[in-house]
């Protein structure tokens, strides 16, 4: 039945996070047909580990492969944009990781770009593909909650060392990715964010955003990366605490052990059975969607140009925290200067 997923030969670019991208694919039984990185010593660990046969470290040598039908990239965001061009141009589809773009303008010069040569760009919003949390969506209704009027999500651990600097990108993307999902596009946000032991400008590492949805959802975002919790006392990725509420029912929880809480006709718990982890299980299911969408030629749920909101969403919640007020998703323009690039873009 799955076999025509075989038929898309994936080339991996990037063995950091994209190891776990290897351990979902090969759950899935997909088709990695090569892989690539600078560091030669992982390239070929990583090869030998998962059985791969073809390795390269010029990304032009794996988009030129023609067994490669999907370029999946798992660099950082500033170093994305050559790439994409040059594989949209060699009619290669598309799977980037999270961050789309930490620049506004490039954002939307990848969706073009791919637009005009016809191939698919779906941004890794893995999140939006966690078991878990793909397992409450048939009681995300108001049959079963009433009127939802309140999401929260909350994350923390110590982690002040991550390249993208910025916390807001780097991992409440995963939260904004999930609630625009569920809920739909957000209006508007007010934000606080703090460096811990570092300006604004060189990186927040803790933000608390209250966003509100178009719907009307009422959402709160916490996340905090300079948090030195005892056990017991931390909701680190990839178990944040998510709770949602409505008038008749809640759920709360976080990846891997969720409940919903009914109380019409009569009050009762829920537990839904859930079917692997985030990590690598959402990778795989990433790459199936997309390969399925292709297959039926639809788009896939976390597609570049919708994915533009989520980009712009990230930047008004920098901007309000940056400015101490609130923001209209819609003040944040495609065509605008905006950028936390902690580095400049590069060349292929
Ligand atoms: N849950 C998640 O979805 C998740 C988790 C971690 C990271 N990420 C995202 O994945 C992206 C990569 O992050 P990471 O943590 O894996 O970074 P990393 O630095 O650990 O790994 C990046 C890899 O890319 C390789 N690389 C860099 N430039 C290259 C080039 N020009 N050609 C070939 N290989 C090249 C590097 O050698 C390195 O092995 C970021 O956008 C990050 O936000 C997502």
């Amino acid at each position: 039945m799955t076999n025509y997923r075989q038929n898309y030969g994936i080339g991996l670019v990037g063995l950091g996070i994209g190891q776990q991208h290897l351990r979902g694919y090969r759950c899935q039984d997909l088709n990695v047909a090569a892989i690539c990185d600078l560091d030669q010593n992982l390239l070929a660990a990583t090869a030998e580990e998962f059985g791969i046969q073809k390795t390269y470290t010029q990304i032009t040598d794996l988009i030129a492969d023609p067994e490669i039908r999907i370029i999946d990239l798992a660099i950082q965001p500033w170093l994305r944009l050559p790439v994409v061009r040059a594989a949209a141009r060699a009619g290669k589809h598309l799977l980037c990781q999270k961050p789309f773009s930490m620049n506004m303008r490039q954002a939307v010069e990848m969706v073009e770009v791919c637009e005009a040569n016809e191939v698919e760009l779906m941004v890794n919003q893995n999140s939006c593909f966690v078991p878990g949390f793909v397992a409450i969506e048939p009681y995300l209704n108001s049959q079963h909650l009433g009127e939802i009027y309140h999401a929260s999500i909350t994350c923390d651990g110590w982690f002040l060392d991550f390249p993208e600097q910025h916390v807001i990108p780097a991992m409440m993307v995963h939260h904004v990715g999930l609630i625009y999902k569920w809920f739909g596009t957000f209006e508007n946000v007010y934000c606080q964010a703090h460096g811990h032991k570092r300006s604004l400008d060189q990186g927040e590492v803790m933000a608390v955003a209250q966003l509100k949805t178009t719907s009307g959802v009422q959402v709160l975002l916490s996340c905090n990366w300079g948090f030195l919790g005892a056990a017991g006392h931390t909701h680190c990725h990839s178990y944040e605490e998510i709770r949602i509420q409505g008038t008749k029912g809640a759920i709360c929880g976080h990846s891997n052990d969720l409940s919903v809480h009914l109380t019409e006709p009569e009050e009762q718990e829920i537990k839904p059975e859930i079917d692997g982890d985030w990590f690598p299980h959402a990778f795989g299911n990433v790459m199936v969607h997309l390969i399925d969408s292709l297959e039926k030629g639809e788009k896939p749920i976390t597609d570049g140009r919708r994915n533009l909101h989520v980009v712009q969403t990230l930047f008004a919640m920098f901007e309000s925290a940056k400015n101490g007020r609130l923001v209209a998703i819609n003040e944040i323009a495609l065509d605008e200067d905006y950028d936390l690039s902690p580095a400049p873009v590069l060349g292929l």
